[in-house]
């Protein structure tokens, strides 16, 4: 498909050149890291994978807490700066596309993506979900955290506006779709939701239900 070769053509380049930067630019959401990690509730010792990690910052927080992390990603630099700043002998890192998961069935006791799904085509969203339901355990854990809209309508206004400056073409279609559904069909049933950053971002927890491919 077009639009899927364009994606990855154009999400390894700006990535490129952008990885140097990102830490700096997501020290805003810094905070939201150990709110996942906490709402998680996950047991000792399991086992937690990191879609699309990027440089590691949901990674490492859920390593702090003694869990056994794997990270992967499609850029190489976002991972080079990962590899770089990771201080913790439990996490570990490997390129990977999310659409094509490199791990055997019910691998992981968790799996989470956080702010990526709303950069991704609609196409790649349902692919990568539909993967980390399958390298999840039944009924493991699955974690999304992404941007959401404030409940009121001056709130809503304003954060989208805001967001859609910088954010590039796939975010307004993320934001306005019914993603609940979306994970309904991927085989993740809602169990929790944590509004973060005014409402402008949400925690969401998931129970991995399908037992399907
Ligand atoms: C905005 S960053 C988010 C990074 C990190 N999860 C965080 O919370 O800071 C989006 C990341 O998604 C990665 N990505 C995009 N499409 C991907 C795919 N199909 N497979 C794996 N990683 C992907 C990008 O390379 C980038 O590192």
């Amino acid at each position: 498909m077009e639009e899927e070769k364009k994606y990855y053509l154009l999400t390894k380049k700006f990535w490129n050149i952008f990885a140097p930067f990102y830490d700096i630019v997501v020290t805003p959401i810094s905070r939201v890291r150990d709110k996942v990690v906490t709402f998680t509730e996950a047991k000792i010792g399991s086992k937690i994978l990191d879609v699309a990690t990027g440089t590691g910052k949901q990674a490492f927080a859920f390593a702090k807490r003694g869990y056994d992390v794997t990270g992967v990603d499609l850029s190489e630099a976002m991972l080079r700066i990962a590899d770089k700043k990771n201080k913790y002998e439990n996490v570990k890192f490997e390129v990977a596309d999310a659409t094509n998961l490199p791990f055997e069935d019910n691998s992981f006791d968790v799996s989470c993506v956080s702010f990526a799904l709303h950069e991704m085509p609609s196409t790649i969203r349902e692919k990568a979900l539909k993967e980390m339901v399958r390298a999840t355990k039944l009924k493991g854990t699955i974690m999304i955290v992404d941007y959401a809209l404030p409940k009121n309508k001056i709130g809503r206004f304003l954060i989208y506006r805001f967001v859609k400056l910088y954010e590039g073409e796939h975010y307004s279609k993320f934001i306005k779709s019914d993603f609940e559904a979306l994970l309904r069909k991927s085989g993740i049933k809602i169990k929790g939701e944590l509004l973060v950053l005014l409402g402008a971002g949400r925690i969401l927890k998931g129970i991995r239900v399908a037992n399907n491919r």
